[in-house]
């Protein structure tokens, strides 16, 4: 059994409600839900945390790291393309990490086709909406 963080950053809380064009209708609540019933099925255990505050999801990775967690499944929103201090954070941690992404930021503006978080990643899955986060928990679960 592996124990697997979900990490979700800035502005995921409004999922929903938030350009339901680019990133759906789902809520993160549900999302949450469906990523929890895949690893119970997979025979893992996830946990879920949402900051809008870059230092505490600094802090969680730190204590999923503490607690011997295996995985990390991160969509850190824009964080990705400005924080060094998470990508350290990251790294320190040594959790298998993959970095998701709701829309394909590559298809869009240009400031969204730099991540700081790719280049320290195990894997990186963009544009597939929620179902990203259940290929990165299926990928992590094959993983040793
Ligand atoms: C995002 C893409 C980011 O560029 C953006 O800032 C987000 C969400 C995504 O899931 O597509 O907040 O990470």
């Amino acid at each position: 059994m592996k124990k697997i963080g979900f990490l979700n950053g800035p502005n995921l809380d409004r999922l929903g409600k938030r350009e339901p064009k680019i990133y759906g209708t789902t809520t993160l609540g549900e999302i949450e839900q469906f990523v929890s019933e895949e690893a119970k099925n997979l025979g893992h255990s996830s946990s879920a945390f949402q900051s809008n505050h870059e230092g505490a999801l600094i802090d969680k990775i730190h204590e999923w790291a503490d607690q011997g967690f295996f995985g990390l499944i991160l969509n850190p929103g824009g964080f990705t393309h400005t924080s060094v201090a998470l990508r350290d954070a990251v790294v320190a941690s040594g959790l298998k990490t993959v970095e998701v992404h709701l829309s394909n930021v590559h298809a869009r503006e240009d400031f969204r086709h730099k991540s700081l978080i790719s280049g320290i990643a195990s894997a990186v899955i963009a544009g597939m909406g929620y179902t990203g986060y259940i290929a990165a928990l299926r990928f992590l679960s094959e993983e040793s």
